[in-house]
């Protein structure tokens, strides 16, 4: 049984099966390659991307989705994570795809050892999905030959998942990777700090622009967000003519991380991602479901 707590359980095969597969998927619809699983969604956070990017991807490849929904269900009752996690896969779905406040969700409920897990998101320390289809995205847009690239991940850095998975993923293949932010959103990690993103723009070559994460700030680190738009917003003043890909994971907060015009620059492929995520997804599930 294998479980996608984070990329690093991955070999490197198995991350270039995953995007062979999703570039062949972009390319032409597959089979339906898992006509006879059930996938159940657990979400016990919000999401609009990666719950539905996986919701769609299992159906494009045939399998019954079941979206298991906390706010209608016996959790409210007091039924505990794991007594929910054991009477779902009491049914015998084929895979749990997990979302939760707690870092530690997903592997606890990996070592129960009875369904594959999938992390959809786990506090701030994991987000591999995510990860993978922005690397996807990175090698479409540098045809394949990423290495070498420098990256500057800006923003609040210290609470997103979607940078811990990135960071760590993105190193192993070889790109050089950057962090610019406040002294607030900035983590206690061995990697180039930056306060200031217009001393390093002549210097990289992908922005991937971060959400403040207001919801997990125990207390407020701005009084009001124009000011820190005025120093890290992706506007294009700021990018000039530079030849700059430009990521977010979403959602965006418009003219905070990135402004309306870039939103719409084609050096900003947001909704790329996106599109790509259901094939990276599509791959993710038929790697463990089918060929693992
Ligand atoms: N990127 C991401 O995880 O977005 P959602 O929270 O909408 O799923």
């Amino acid at each position: 049984m294998q479980h996608l707590v984070d990329t690093d359980q991955f070999s490197l095969a198995q991350i270039a099966q995953i995007i062979e597969d999703a570039n062949t998927f972009k390319l032409k619809r597959p089979p339906l390659l898992l006509r006879d699983k059930v996938i159940v969604t657990l979400f016990f956070e919000k999401s609009t991307r990666t719950r539905s990017s996986f919701e769609i991807a299992g159906k494009r490849l045939g399998a019954a989705m079941v979206l298991f929904d906390p706010s209608r269900s016996s959790t409210g009752k007091g039924e505990t994570l794991e007594d929910t996690f054991a009477t779902l896969c009491a049914m015998e779905p084929d895979a749990v795809i997990v979302r939760h406040s707690e870092n530690s969700t997903p592997q606890m409920l990996a070592d129960m050892q009875v369904t594959p897990v999938i992390n959809a998101g786990a506090g701030n320390y994991a987000h591999p999905t995510q990860a993978l289809l922005d690397y996807f995205t990175i090698l479409e847009h540098f045809d394949g030959e990423p290495r070498g690239k420098t990256l500057a991940i800006v923003g609040d850095v210290v609470s997103s998942r979607v940078a811990s998975s990135g960071i760590r993923l993105f190193m192993r293949m070889g790109l050089n990777v950057i962090l610019v932010a406040p002294p607030q959103f900035m983590p206690e990690l061995d990697l180039p700090k930056y306060t200031s993103l217009d001393e390093v723009l002549d210097r990289v070559d992908v922005i991937m622009s971060l959400r403040a994460q207001l919801e997990r700030h125990e207390v407020p680190h701005f009084d009001n967000y124009e000011a820190y738009a005025s120093q890290y917003c992706i506007t294009e003043e700021r990018l000039g003519s530079r030849d700059i890909l430009v990521m977010h994971p979403g959602p965006v907060m418009r003219n905070i991380d990135i402004s309306d015009a870039v939103l719409e620059d084609p050096r900003c492929k947001v909704l790329e991602q996106v599109k790509n995520g259901v094939y990276v997804r599509m791959a993710i599930l038929k790697l463990l479901l089918l060929d693992a």
